[in-house]
């Protein structure tokens, strides 16, 4: 295969104030990387695009490192090895791996995946079957608890992560409620992922919207979002609760911290919260893998994907995911069919 000249990657240019502009990136040319001993050099067909980025934009105190300015986007993608030089992986072979926003990169071993077009679609590898879903599993799994009978709740329900642990739930014997911006996206959570109800925070019913729906009230909040929506839910949890926090998406962009009202629900309630993040639970992925890919194969895990084309198209389809225009997992296609 001949490769082109050069390699293009998105960089870190500039600290955003809010929300994220597009000078905050910028698109740079450098040489398609050289293969060490031991690397792989992977054509990247597919890239994920994540919320947890926008953290990593600040200088400010995280579970992940502040990025410098300069420094290539991180990312998962899945591609090619076009030249390798790691015995067991050989030109043509479909991988996974963190690679960054680049269109080439050089790996070694450790850092890639072998994925099996015959089983998923190789973007499902960055998504529902890949660390997406497994940030679902281990999180509604291992801190939720959910039993059968237990109504789970859940925030962000159309997107990426949300709408594999609604599916998970039902799987759980639960009631699935999810949370999500606007009747189109509630509808397509109720419809297509099987959640028995989903409520719009956007309507100014919400509050009242939300009570009906858990009439029973919430065993289980899976939070992606925190901020005025774990305040609302935190009055309808039911004693002894679980809360796995897995991301605070309405933050990310505010300059402000939102002050919680109604923490003292948690106390009154004996409520468990527990964050988590997913690079510390490496010792669940094999069952969550399996977990899903199971569900999967027997048609009972579905996902949505929100694609845009092009590399340099990357930054807005992070900015816009930020504000709610994905559906499912914001992937960006790095290379035309
Ligand atoms: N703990 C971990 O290891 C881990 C791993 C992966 C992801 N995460 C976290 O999981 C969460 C979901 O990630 P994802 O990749 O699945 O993203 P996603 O849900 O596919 O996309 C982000 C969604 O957030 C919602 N959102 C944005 N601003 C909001 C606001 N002010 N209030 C309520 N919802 C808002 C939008 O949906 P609406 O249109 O419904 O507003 C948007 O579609 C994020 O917090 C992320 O950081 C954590």
């Amino acid at each position: 295969m001949t490769l082109p000249d050069t390699n293009r990657q998105i960089i870190f240019a500039r600290r955003p104030n809010g929300v994220p502009t597009p000078d905050c990136f910028a698109l740079v040319t450098t040489p398609i990387p050289s293969v060490g001993p031991a690397q792989a050099l992977i054509r990247n067909d597919f890239l994920s695009v994540d919320p947890y980025i926008r953290m990593r934009m600040e200088e400010k105190d995280s579970y992940a490192p502040v990025m410098a300015i300069g420094e290539t986007l991180v990312g998962r993608t899945v591609g090619q090895v076009v030249d390798s030089r790691i015995d067991g992986f050989a030109a043509g072979d479909w991988v996974v791996g963190r690679l960054g926003w680049q269109d080439y990169s050089a790996a070694k071993a450790a850092d890639l995946q072998k994925i099996d077009l015959a089983a998923a679609p190789a973007t499902a590898y960055l998504g529902a079957l890949g660390s997406t879903g497994i940030t679902a599993w281990v999180g509604l799994m291992t801190f939720g608890r959910p039993q059968a009978g237990e109504t789970v709740l859940v925030s962000a329900a159309s997107g990426a992560v949300g709408s594999v642990v609604g599916q998970l739930a039902r799987l759980q014997g639960c009631r699935a409620v999810g949370i999500a911006g606007g009747a189109s996206k509630c509808a397509l959570v109720k419809d297509e992922f099987g959640f028995d109800d989903c409520i719009d925070y956007k309507s100014p019913t919400f509050v009242e919207d939300l009570a009906r729906a858990v009439p029973e009230g919430v065993d289980v909040y899976f939070d992606n979002v925190g901020g005025p929506i774990l305040d609302a839910v935190l009055p309808r949890l039911n004693n002894f609760a679980r809360i796995p926090l897995c991301g605070l998406v309405s933050q990310y962009n505010a300059t402000e911290p939102y002050g919680v009202k109604h923490l003292r629900e948690v106390f009154n309630r004996r409520v468990t919260l527990r964050g988590f993040v997913l690079s510390d639970h490496k010792d669940l992925w094999p069952a969550a893998t399996a977990a899903l890919a199971n569900a999967y194969g027997a048609g009972r895990l579905k996902y949505r994907e929100t694609i845009t084309d092009g590399l340099e198209n990357a930054p807005q389809a992070f900015i816009d995911m930020l504000g709610g225009s994905n559906i499912g997992k914001q992937l960006v296609r790095l290379r035309a069919a």
